[in-house]
């Protein structure tokens, strides 16, 4: 513990105010410790205040390693172990914030975002120890000599023998998300995952432009890519936008999607593989269209009986189609091919897939194993979590390992 009359001398410095930092901070103050505390933003948590629309989805109670992409799988799971969704709902009734259950286990405030920022600054202000919150200032001149690490900030040098880097991925960079953790990692040896943008639409091109005109339209789909050990599949709805494709499960499959891979949708979810021969035989002087109509949106039954049309050389009612094609379209609808061009990058993507390679990190500490001073938190870590409150967790959880193993020390 600091003990030093040098009043920029501190037990950690955590750069970035954000989710993990904040909660980091907090830990470490009620383990007695003096934090500084830096972010070069005016004000901490702002990626918090947007999320889940402004209600925070602050965990998922089905929050498990496996809902996290890392080049180690196993990487997360010790610190998701030691802190879990329950401890976090813990936290947030502590301080009274009303909550619920979204679907599909996603935990969202009743009230606001600026609940969970304002509960966090609460958290750091109970001592026994002390923060220091340094806004708005960048920071330069990151070193470490003799076992303590050195920053200077607004012209002031500082130093502790914990450096806690919490400064997230370049997802969304208007709101002050930079690739320091990247940098920092590099600077003192530990590799990086290229970092790709996740959670993100998809934008189409080719043939696939066609759908762009359903710009709005939402449908529950099954959405699937990848192949082998790289393959994944969500269900829920996707959105047709002006761009392409977007909705939650497009937003989940565009983490796993690579380049030049196949995104399937199955427009039918719900339906046996022979309902469309089955519908023949119910109602032959149904019309595709129409039946389709039953399933998704008017406007997308319509495109999508065109496209099978088409390839069916137009014909209309279901009694004109032979049982064989019946079965191709059938097929094609379950698995509906589109080939995007690319994604809409970090300026539009929730997270980043990528980061501070886990190889070089202890799974129980957050910490360089090679400078045990060194610890990397939150997003900026090679752990990425599905939509729906898998983030913040991992924010959480990673964050608590660090201060955990800094108060060891
Ligand atoms: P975070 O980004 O929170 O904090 C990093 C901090 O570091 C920022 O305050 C930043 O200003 C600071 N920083 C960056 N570069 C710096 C530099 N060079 N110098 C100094 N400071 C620097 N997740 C979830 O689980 N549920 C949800 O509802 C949502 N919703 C959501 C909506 C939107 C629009 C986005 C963009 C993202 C989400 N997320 C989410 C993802 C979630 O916000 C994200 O995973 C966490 O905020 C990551 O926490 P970190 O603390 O790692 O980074």
């Amino acid at each position: 513990m600091t003990t030093s009359a040098d009043p920029h001398a501190y037990d950690a410095m955590i750069l970035g105010a954000g989710a993990a930092g904040l909660l980091c901070a907090a830990q470490l103050v009620q383990r007695g410790r003096q934090v500084l505390l830096v972010d070069h933003q005016d004000a901490p948590g702002k990626k918090i205040l947007i999320s889940g629309g402004g209600r925070c989805n602050f965990t998922n109670i089905h929050a498990a390693p496996d809902c996290y992409i890392s080049g180690n799988p196993h990487f997360a799971k010790s610190a998701l172990a030691r802190f879990t969704p329950a401890d976090f709902i813990a936290l947030v009734d502590h301080h009274g914030i009303a909550w619920h259950e979204k679907t599909l286990g996603q935990l969202f405030c009743d009230g606001s975002a600026k609940q969970i920022v304002a509960m966090l600054l609460a958290e750091c202000q109970r001592g026994p120890g002390a923060m220091t919150l340094r806004l708005g200032h960048p920071v330069s001149d990151i070193d470490h000599r003799n076992g303590r690490f050195g920053l200077v900030l607004n012209g002031q040098h500082s130093t502790a023998p914990a450096l806690v880097v919490a400064t997230g991925g370049p997802s969304i960079p208007k709101m002050g998300a930079t690739g320091l953790a990247y940098d920092i990692a590099r600077r003192f040896g530990l590799k990086v995952v290229e970092p790709r943008p996740a959670l993100v639409p998809l934008i189409l091109g080719g043939d696939d432009v066609l759908f762009r005109d359903l710009s709005g339209v939402a449908t529950d789909v099954i959405a699937r890519t990848g192949a082998g050990k790289g393959r994944a599949f969500f269900r829920e709805a996707a959105l047709l936008t002006h761009r392409g494709l977007s909705g939650p499960a497009i937003l989940q499959i565009s983490s796993y999607w690579r380049h030049g891979q196949v995104v399937e949708l199955n427009f039918l979810p719900d339906c046996a593989n022979d309902w469309l021969l089955d519908a023949k035989r119910a109602t032959p002087r149904q019309t595709l269209a129409r039946l389709l109509a039953q399933h998704v949106p008017d406007r997308l039954a319509a495109v999508l009986a065109d496209r099978l049309q088409a390839a069916a050389q137009d014909r209309r009612l279901l009694a004109d189609y032979p049982d064989a094609t019946l079965r191709q379209m059938q097929a094609q609808l379950m698995a509906w091919p589109f080939y995007p061009n690319g994604t809409e990058g970090f300026a539009k993507a929730e997270v980043t897939v990528g980061g501070v390679s886990t190889a070089g990190l202890s799974s129980q500490t957050m910490a360089a194993k090679h400078l045990p001073g060194l610890y990397m938190i939150g997003e900026g870590v090679d752990v990425t979590g599905w939509l729906g409150g898998y983030n913040f967790q991992w924010a959480w959880a990673s964050a608590v390992a660090a201060a955990q193993a800094i108060a060891a020390a």
